[in-house]
């Protein structure tokens, strides 16, 4: 009883507390919210463009003026034509120097969560229960909210594997950038190369005995035999015969 006397009284102190830091704070960021980016100082006078009294900002507000965006229609910010809040990456007020943009993977998470929700209940929850079974990712670079990410949907064009390493790209990389410290390449003597690389398109067709094998000097290797003809330094630095420029 008295526990729940304490905690009925610690929350009334809260909430007290919470309105008035709440007004103060209000007062005095309206008064000084910061300067818009340069993209957006022109609406210095105009906050009702972006703020909707009591609902704050809403993403109708920024769709009136950025509907035509070519970003809601291509990869990887496609996302944009469906994901109905702007705040998380966009940020405001921080000055004409700051870009209002900054990718947050997590939030896209966050955000997926509540629309996945909506529709199906019990993939939510099991989604959830996922995300509360701690924060470690598959990896030490990449946490769970960010690796619960389909990452081929908006990164499948930049797949530099060709598919081979399948599409859960999490699985070994990060949010913040593709390349992976801890990686050392194999040594130029392996044999393995066609174990992480897939031929190119050109070498599946006659290109490959007319051109790639002749230039190469290697008129009996085998497609897969990639070692026979290619360094690790770049691929068109040819076994024996140096920088490949094409015509
Ligand atoms: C171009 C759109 C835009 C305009 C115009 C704009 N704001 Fe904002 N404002 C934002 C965004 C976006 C945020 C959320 C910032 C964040 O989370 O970092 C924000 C946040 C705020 C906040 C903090 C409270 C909150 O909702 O997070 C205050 C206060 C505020 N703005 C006041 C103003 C005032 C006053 C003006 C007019 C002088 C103004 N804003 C004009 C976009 C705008
Ligand atoms: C009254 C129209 C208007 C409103 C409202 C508005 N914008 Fe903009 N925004 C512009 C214009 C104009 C530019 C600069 C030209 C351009 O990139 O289209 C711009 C630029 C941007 C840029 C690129 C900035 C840069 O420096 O790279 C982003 C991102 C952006 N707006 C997001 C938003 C978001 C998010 C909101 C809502 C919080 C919003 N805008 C509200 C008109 C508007
Ligand atoms: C999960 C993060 C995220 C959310 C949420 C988000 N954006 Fe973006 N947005 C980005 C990123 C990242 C870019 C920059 C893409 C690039 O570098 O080309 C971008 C680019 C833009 C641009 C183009 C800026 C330019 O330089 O041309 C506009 C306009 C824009 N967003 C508006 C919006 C609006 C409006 C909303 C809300 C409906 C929104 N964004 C929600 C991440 C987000
Ligand atoms: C809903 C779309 C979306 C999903 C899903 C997504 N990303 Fe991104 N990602 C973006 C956008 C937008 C950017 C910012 C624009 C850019 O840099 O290409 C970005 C940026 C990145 C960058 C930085 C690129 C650079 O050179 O700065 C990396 C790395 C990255 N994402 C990895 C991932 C990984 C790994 C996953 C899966 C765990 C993932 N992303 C899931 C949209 C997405
Ligand atoms: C089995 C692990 C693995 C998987 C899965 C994987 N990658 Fe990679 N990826 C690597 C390694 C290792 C590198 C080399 C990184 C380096 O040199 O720093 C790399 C390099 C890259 C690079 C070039 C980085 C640079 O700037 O040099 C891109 C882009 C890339 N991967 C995209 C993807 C995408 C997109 C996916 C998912 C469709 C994916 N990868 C799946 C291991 C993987
Ligand atoms: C254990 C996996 C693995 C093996 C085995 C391997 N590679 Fe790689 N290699 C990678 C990854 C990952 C990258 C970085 C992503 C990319 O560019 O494809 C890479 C990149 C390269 C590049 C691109 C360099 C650049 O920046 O353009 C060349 C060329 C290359 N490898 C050649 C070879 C050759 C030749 C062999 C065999 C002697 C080989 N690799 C064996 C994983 C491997
Ligand atoms: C018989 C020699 C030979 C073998 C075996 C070979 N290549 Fe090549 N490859 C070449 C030559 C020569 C070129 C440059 C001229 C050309 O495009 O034909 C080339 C070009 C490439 C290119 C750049 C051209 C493009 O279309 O992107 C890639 C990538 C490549 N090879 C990957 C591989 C991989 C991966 C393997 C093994 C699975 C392999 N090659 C096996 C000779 C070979």
């Amino acid at each position: 009883m008295a526990a729940v006397v304490l905690a009925g009284a610690a929350g009334v102190w809260a909430l007290a507390r919470y309105t008035a830091l709440g007004r103060a704070t209000t007062w005095q960021r309206q008064a000084r919210p910061g300067d818009l980016s340069a993209a957006h100082a022109f609406l210095a006078d105009n906050c009702a463009a972006c703020h909707t009294p009591v609902k704050g900002v809403t993403a109708d507000r920024c769709i009136a003026c950025h509907a035509d965006s070519p970003v809601l229609h291509r990869e990887p910010t496609a996302f944009h034509a469906t994901v109905g809040t702007c705040r998380e990456c966009h940020r405001e007020h921080q000055g004409v120097a700051v870009r209002p943009t900054a990718m947050d993977h997590a939030a896209l998470t966050r955000i997926g969560l509540d629309k996945v929700a909506s529709g199906d209940k019990q993939a939510a929850d099991r989604l959830r229960r996922w995300l509360a079974d701690g924060n470690a990712g598959p990896h030490p670079g990449i946490t769970r909210p960010e690796a619960a990410l389909d990452c081929a949907t908006c990164h499948g064009t930049k797949d530099r594997h060709r598919g081979l390493f399948g599409k859960d790209c999490a699985q070994c990389h990060r949010t913040d950038k593709w390349t992976v410290p801890e990686f050392r390449h194999p040594s130029a003597q392996s044999t393995e190369c066609a174990q992480c690389h897939q031929a190119p398109p050109s070498h599946s067709m006659m290109h490959f005995q007319m051109v790639s094998a002749k230039v190469a000097g290697q008129p009996h290797a085998g497609v897969r035999q990639c070692f026979l003809c290619h360094q690790t330094t770049a691929w068109n630095d040819i076994k024996g015969v140096g920088w490949y420029k094409h015509h």
